[in-house]
């Protein structure tokens, strides 16, 4: 009887053990210095610290962890297609997933430009959207300044590349990227609604 008992009792405390192990290894945030000394590779084509130095290359500094993590398991799964970055995502662990993203989330994004000719048109579809068309407000997500919303994986895009997010804008409305959202936001947008919009974020701080 006693045995049994003590049976039972190691075998509770062993899974006590075992939720305990899940729990922080899921719980595991990153560590911006594991992050940053697997970033040579990445630096590349991003930069050394996430401000790439053409518009070929987005910006990581500054992005959010959350879904600068979802967006390498994207890739990782296939679910983001990308040739470039599919064989990149395919060699990196939630570890070093979880690393990299806290490192570029924690750089400061450099700032950019929004094109003079362009600032009205892009301004009053980032602030307004554009109720005729039926294109939603960018800030309502991505927020007032573009900071975006880390609890809800809305990306930042202030300062990005405006070649990156035109590129980025007509994949989501020609159904190359696909996520529900900005399917649904992009598929009434013109090319040059595009790059007007484009434009306006890049020059957001
Ligand atoms: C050879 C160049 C190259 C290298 C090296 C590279 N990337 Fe990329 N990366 C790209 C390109 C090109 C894109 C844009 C792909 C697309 O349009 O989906 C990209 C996109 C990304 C994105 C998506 C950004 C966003 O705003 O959605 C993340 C995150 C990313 N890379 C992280 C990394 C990390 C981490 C590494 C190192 C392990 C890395 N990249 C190495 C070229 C590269
Ligand atoms: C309903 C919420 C919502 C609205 C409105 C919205 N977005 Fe997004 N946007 C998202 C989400 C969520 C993602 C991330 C998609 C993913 O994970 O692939 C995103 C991603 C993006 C990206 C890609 C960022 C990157 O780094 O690759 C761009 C560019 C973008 N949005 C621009 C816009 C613009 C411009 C507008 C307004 C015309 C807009 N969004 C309106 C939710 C929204």
């Amino acid at each position: 009887m006693k045995s049994l008992l003590t049976a039972i009792a190691l075998t509770v405390a062993s899974a006590a053990v075992t939720a305990a192990e899940s729990a922080t290894k899921n719980a595991y945030v990153g560590d911006a210095d594991q992050g940053k000394s697997k970033s040579a590779t990445c630096s590349a084509c991003h930069g050394s610290e996430g401000n790439s130095a053409a518009a070929d290359y987005p910006k990581l500094a500054g992005q959010h962890a959350s879904y600068l993590a979802s967006t390498l398991r994207a890739y990782r799964d296939g679910s983001r297609e990308n040739a470039i970055m599919a064989g990149l995502a395919a060699v990196l662990s939630d570890e070093d997933i979880a690393d990299l993203s806290v490192y570029y989330a924690t750089q400061s994004v450099s700032s950019g430009a929004v094109q003079p000719d362009l600032l009205e048109r892009g301004e009053q579809l980032y602030r307004f959207g554009d109720s005729e068309k039926g294109i939603s407000a960018c800030a309502a997500c991505h927020g007032p300044t573009g900071a975006g919303l880390a609890s809800a994986v809305f990306p930042s895009l202030k300062g990005q590349w405006a070649g990156y997010s035109e590129t980025q804008l007509r994949s989501f409305r020609d159904g190359l990227r696909m996520n529900v959202m900005m399917n649904g936001v992009a598929k009434n947008m013109s090319d040059a609604d595009i790059e007007a919009v484009s434009s306006y974020v890049e020059g957001l701080k």
